[in-house]
């Protein structure tokens, strides 16, 4: 009687081991199809705005500081960024877009007139970061600039001149004044923001008299260079404000606009952010809730665009995301200088894929911001950098840009908190040069791994390689004594047999596979 017993419970156990594992496993199926949309490069686009140490002190030391530089600007930098292969970069702002005025910032820089800083902790500048030297830059780094110009406090005059400053290439007034400023060519800037948050800081405007403005400063927008169509980009709404999108999209004509854009930010509560690195792991998962927001802004934003313009001639570009949190301690509340972990990792994993699964309407995004400010890939002090853990997913992830997307479908398993719950896995996939094949794939539940099964017999694999982003604690980030805490390995515990490949992500882990 005992034995029977005894065998019952064990089968009991086996069929309950079986039963979890088979609840553990996810299918995976990849799609790949002629039909399906490239992924812009400009997907993973970056920020950089005249606040706190982005510029100043970030990007920019100086010509006569010790620290190796490029016309002032860091070279570890410009190496650093063109090795995570940044595509565009926008500038000047932010709100600090709309009170740039940019004649201030060109010629001799000891004659520029200051310029205090508004929004951003009421710091004087000395304007010695200008056109010139952004552009410059922007070729060093081998990177499109994306310039946005000011509605808010400008004139339409002041617009207009700009670009003819930068990109006309005959004899005119402005093009004459770049000349006597040193610079011969045009550079060609293709990407326009008309303003920035003109519901917030860019006026407090409502979305039709924004609207009517935009069409006014869209008609005298001039492609001088005749080589480069203008891409210009409206200034668009924050997180579900679907109306803003909605006007914008019914009272803009088609032939004036290129791009609506999007801001989102994650963050937990705007008047409790909590701390960048001391979090709980309800905090956490707050985080990931509001990172994962972003799947439902873009599905519902997209679905207005559909609406006006079902053929997809109109861009949506997220031109600002990130994780926002508290400032570091003892650091100036207007800098927004915060320290980036695991967690940033994760935000950036999720919403990489979310932009890359979306990349038939959104066609550029731009993480916020580069350097020293909200969710940073790189941080400085003094003379010393780190590369943070959202550098590496992004330079991990750099093979999907302008590769292919390829569809794929999973059921997640469950990411679950205080009753609440989130899918753990994300993933998205794209066939590169060559043929080889890109799966980027998150888990962002900090406890459990995951075992996935992904079925790769439509697409000729042989040979597999990754790299994983992983850590002992979510909470673990590069500081300037341990610069390398978190850095990627190789992944080589994926397995492929008959056409699929079994791996187990680990729990808050980035996974990118190449396979050719
Ligand atoms: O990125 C910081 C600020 O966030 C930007 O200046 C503004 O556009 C947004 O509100």
């Amino acid at each position: 009687m005992k034995t029977i017993q005894k065998s019952l419970l064990t089968l009991l156990f086996l069929t309950f081991l079986q039963f979890s594992f088979a609840q553990s496993s996810v299918d995976v199926k990849l799609y790949p199809s002629e039909k399906a949309p490239q992924i812009s490069k400009h997907i993973y686009g970056h920020f950089a705005e005249h606040l706190g140490r982005c510029i100043y002190g970030g990007f920019y030391v100086g010509e006569d500081s010790e620290i190796p530089n490029l016309e002032g600007v860091r070279k570890d930098i410009i190496a650093a960024l063109i090795d995570m292969k940044i595509p565009n970069l926008r500038w000047p702002g932010g709100c600090f877009a709309d009170t740039y005025h940019w004649k201030d910032g060109i010629g001799n820089k000891a004659d520029r007139p200051t310029i205090v800083n508004q929004w951003w902790g009421g710091v004087t500048e000395d304007n010695s970061f200008g056109t010139h030297d952004f552009l410059n830059l922007c070729e060093a780094l081998n990177t499109e600039p994306y310039i946005s110009g000011n509605i808010g406090s400008g004139t339409v005059r002041e617009f207009a001149d700009w670009i003819q400053y930068v990109n006309h290439d005959g004899v005119s007034p402005m093009a004459d004044l770049r000349k006597e400023n040193g610079r011969e060519k045009p550079w060609d800037v293709r990407f326009w923001g008309l303003g920035n948050e003109a519901w917030g800081c860019g006026g407090h405007m409502t979305a039709e008299y924004y609207s009517n403005l935009y069409r006014q400063y869209a008609t005298y927008m001039t492609d001088w260079s005749n080589t480069t169509d203008l891409y210009r980009v409206a200034s668009g709404a924050s997180d579900g404000n679907y109306n803003w999108t909605e006007v914008l999209m019914k009272n803009i004509p088609k032939n004036l606009i290129e791009a609506v854009a999007l801001h989102s930010y994650s963050v937990i509560d705007w008047g409790n952010k909590g701390s960048a690195t001391e979090f709980s792991e309800t905090q956490y998962f707050q985080t990931m809730q509001r990172a994962y927001k972003m799947e439902e802004y873009i599905t519902k934003h997209s679905a207005i665009m559909d609406v006006y313009d079902p053929a997809k001639r109109i861009d949506l570009i997220v031109d600002e995301w990130g994780g926002w949190y508290d400032v570091e301690p003892g650091t100036n509340p207007g800098f927004l200088y915060q320290q980036n972990t695991m967690r940033d990792a994760m935000i950036a994993g999720m919403t990489l894929n979310i932009f890359n699964n979306h990349a038939e309407r959104v066609k550029m995004a731009n993480l916020a911001q580069t350097i020293n400010v909200l969710q940073a890939v790189i941080l400085t002090e003094g003379e010393k950098i780190i590369l943070t853990p959202t550098y590496h997913v992004m330079k991990m992830y750099a093979v999907h840009q302008d590769a292919q997307l390829i569809p794929v479908s999973y059921d997640s398993p469950l990411f679950e908190k205080n009753g609440d719950s989130l899918p753990a896995i994300s993933i998205s996939a794209s066939q590169g040069p060559k043929n080889q094949i890109n799966i980027s794939l998150v888990n962002i539940d900090d406890k459990k791994s995951h075992t996935l099964s992904i079925d790769v017999r439509s697409l000729n694999i042989k040979n597999l390689e990754g790299l994983i982003l992983k850590s002992k604690s979510i909470q673990d980030h590069n500081d300037f004594d341990h610069p390398e805490t978190i850095t990627p390995i190789e992944y080589n515990k994926a397995k492929l047999k008959n056409g699929t490949i079994t791996l187990d992500l680990p729990p808050f882990s980035v996974l990118v596979l190449k396979g050719n």
